[in-house]
């Protein structure tokens, strides 16, 4: 078992407390309205698990990440959305800003998420998913500004969010590209942002994924994040720090399996068949056994990731991958066996785990899916780069 110390222990109860109270309260409203909880927003701004992790010479308490996953498991436990919700303030877009933005950019972007501002992180488009460097949103420099183009789609937030981190190609004054870089860019404020449409969903209903375009959204040099590197290497920067947010999704589909389990568990006590708890049957023990093994593998894994990143630095590439790969496919199986253990009343929209499974059914699809974060392992165990596209190979044959 991870070591807490006596801090985290505390702050794990006190998400708890929050969780199990009015946040588990509100679940399944916010999944039948498909409304945004506003309200758990300004809970979690109360309690302080917003912003938790922004360094506190910017307003924050200078957290861990592993603070932040505990907070996220507990939530998620009870309402997903409000999961999703503790990782969009404490890791993702919040992160790369905290890292490699100027001091006004750090300054905007915590005032705005300390204020309960989930940002916006604005990557995959329709034509670039897993190949996300294939993206074709583009800024081009034009005198003191860039003039920004292109459709994002599935934008967690988009329509709620108003801070947004948009990565885009970025063309010099000559029509030279030099690289992929995130732009800042706030929704009402930022003429070109248009919101245009909202995805039905299978779960996770209480948080719009949005299409997103940006019509000549001209915005000035400073809005542009630059990460250490420079612009060349801005991708993979940029990349690095999204690690952390998938860390923080592999910590809600844990929290959400959890929360499933505890359900079956109590029910397996409570049911009663041919005359006995249906946990006195080994085909229900065995069940549950598998479930706690894959559980206690899944947090296992989860914590160790986010515990891999340095002060200031970023969980490491490999271990967030596993984690996410791991977690995401065993969170599915968890919650698929906790709905069997209810039976039908398992399959009732009446009962919290109906909605649990569809909600975990996304974690191996979004922040780069199970097939695609395999590869980043393969790649890191094997110490090789694995190109993906043909002309990767050719390039790498002809080097
Ligand atoms: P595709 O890339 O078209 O993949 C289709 C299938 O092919 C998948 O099974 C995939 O694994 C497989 N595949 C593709 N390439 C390979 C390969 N090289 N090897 C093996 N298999 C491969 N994006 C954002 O930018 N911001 C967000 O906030 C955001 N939020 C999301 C929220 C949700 C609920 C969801 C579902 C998605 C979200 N996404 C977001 C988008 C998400 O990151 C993409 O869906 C994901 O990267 C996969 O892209 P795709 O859907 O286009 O699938
Ligand atoms: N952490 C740190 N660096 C990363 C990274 C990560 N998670 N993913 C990629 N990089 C770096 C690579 O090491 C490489 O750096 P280098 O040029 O110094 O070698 C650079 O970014 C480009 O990565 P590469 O794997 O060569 O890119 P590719 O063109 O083959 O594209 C990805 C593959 C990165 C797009 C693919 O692995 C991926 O992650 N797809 C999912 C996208 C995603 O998660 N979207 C979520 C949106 S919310």
């Amino acid at each position: 078992m991870f070591a807490l110390t006596p801090e985290q222990l505390k702050l794990q109860a006190r998400a708890r407390e929050l969780a199990q109270g009015p946040v588990r309260g509100r679940a399944a409203e916010v999944d039948r309205t498909e409304q945004y909880p506003w309200d758990n927003v300004d809970r979690l701004k109360d309690g302080g698990f917003v912003g938790m992790t922004i360094p506190t010479e910017y307003g924050g308490q200078g957290l861990s990440y592993l603070d932040a996953v505990l907070v996220t498991e507990q939530m998620s436990q009870a309402c997903s959305v409000t999961g999703r919700v503790v990782v969009e303030t404490n890791m993702g877009a919040i992160s790369a800003v905290m890292a490699y933005g100027s001091h006004e950019q750090k300054q905007l972007a915590a005032g705005m998420v300390l204020d309960g501002d989930k940002p916006a992180i604005c990557i995959t488009e329709p034509g670039a998913g897993s190949s996300a460097t294939e993206m074709t949103t583009r800024a081009d420099r034009r005198g003191n500004r860039y003039v920004i183009n292109g459709a994002k789609h599935w934008i967690t937030g988009g329509g709620v969010s108003r801070l947004h981190l948009i990565f885009a190609r970025v063309f010099d004054e000559k029509g030279e590209e030099e690289g992929i870089g995130g732009f800042l860019a706030i929704r009402d404020e930022t003429e070109g942002l248009k919101i245009v449409s909202r995805e039905p969903t299978m779960g996770l209903r209480g948080i719009p994924e949005a299409e997103i375009t940006f019509e000549d959204m001209e915005v000035p040099p400073s809005a542009l994040v630059m990460p250490p590197r420079g612009l060349k290497k801005g991708f993979a920067d940029l990349m690095n720090a999204y690690n952390s947010q998938r860390v923080g999704a592999a910590t809600v589909a844990l929290g959400i399996a959890q929360g499933a389990y505890e359900l079956a568990l109590d029910w397996s006590e409570t049911r009663e068949q041919f005359g006995r708890p249906i946990n006195e049957f080994q085909g229900i023990q065995w069940k549950l056994a598998d479930m706690s093994i894959k559980l206690a593998a899944s947090q296992a894994l989860v914590y160790k990731a986010a515990a891999s990143a340095p002060p200031g630095g970023f969980p490491d590439m490999v271990m967030a991958a596993q984690a996410k790969v791991f977690t995401s496919e065993s969170a599915i199986e968890v919650a698929n066996q906790a709905l069997q253990i209810f039976g039908a009343r398992g399959y009732s929209r009446n009962n919290p785990v109906e909605r649990m499974v569809r909600d975990v059914r996304m974690f191996t699809i979004g922040g780069g899916t199970a097939e695609i974060l395999r590869t980043v392992v393969a790649g890191g165990i094997l110490k090789k780069k694995l190109p993906q596209s043909r002309d990767g190979y050719v390039k790498k044959a002809a080097e």
